[in-house]
């Protein structure tokens, strides 16, 4: 892979959509050829997953097909979108990877990482970011942000106590990953979180 793989991870809330589109109109102004994209989805198939996935009359769901449904709508995003943009040299901005699976369906779903790791194999294998931010702000203040959790979608009915385990599998997998998963505090403004994310990916050679 040639390009740079920047993903966004976090909770509900914590300002990734923003913070993708300042970074992407930073590089823009440079003349880095990028593209901005998300999980789920991020393709024609996997958009579709992510319809079946988040449909809030769907909870029946068990916890390993929402799991498996996911990493379903990874393999098909990285095989239309990311691995051809990152061979073509273009920088990859990605809202969501293979960190909200672990943090989702590790710490919230209350699944094993191994089984994690497996059916991410493909994902894990070849294509694993050169940095993963971590926007962090605790999800009671994320949700009082975006005025509460959106009705129609399964996951942010999941419940507190499920969105505080997420939240707290965010802060462990940055211990146990501290090469790419990185905590970027968003307590401050927005305009202070761009610029904290500017300087880390400028000190680790990411963006011009
Ligand atoms: P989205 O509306 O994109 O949420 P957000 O704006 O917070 O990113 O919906 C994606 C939802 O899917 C979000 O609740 C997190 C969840 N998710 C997982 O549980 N596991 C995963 O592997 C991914 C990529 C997302």
């Amino acid at each position: 892979m040639k390009g740079k793989f920047i993903t966004f991870e976090g909770c509900e809330g914590a300002g990734k959509s923003t913070q993708m589109r300042f970074l992407s109109a930073y590089l823009t102004e440079r003349g880095i050829p990028h593209i901005v994209t998300r999980e789920p989805g991020g393709s024609d198939i996997s958009e579709a997953i992510r319809k079946v996935i988040l449909d809030g009359r769907f909870t029946a769901m068990t916890d390993e097909c929402e799991a498996l449904l996911y990493a379903a709508a990874r393999a098909q995003h990285l095989a239309d979108t990311v691995a051809p943009a990152l061979a073509a040299g273009k920088t990859v901005l990605c809202d969501r990877y293979i960190f909200s699976s672990y943090a989702y369906q590790g710490y919230g779903r209350g699944l094993g990482r191994r089984f994690l790791q497996d059916i991410n194999s493909y994902a894990v294998a070849q294509f694993m970011p050169d940095v993963a931010l971590f926007l962090d702000i605790p999800p009671a203040r994320a949700f009082e942000r975006k005025h509460g959790a959106d009705r129609e979608d399964r996951i942010e009915q999941a419940g507190a106590d499920f969105h505080r385990r997420v939240y707290e599998g965010y802060l462990r997998l940055a211990e146990e990953y501290p090469e790419i998963l990185v905590r970027v505090d968003c307590s401050g403004t927005k305009f202070e979180t761009k610029d904290k994310i500017a300087q880390l990916l400028r000190a680790r050679g990411l963006i011009g």
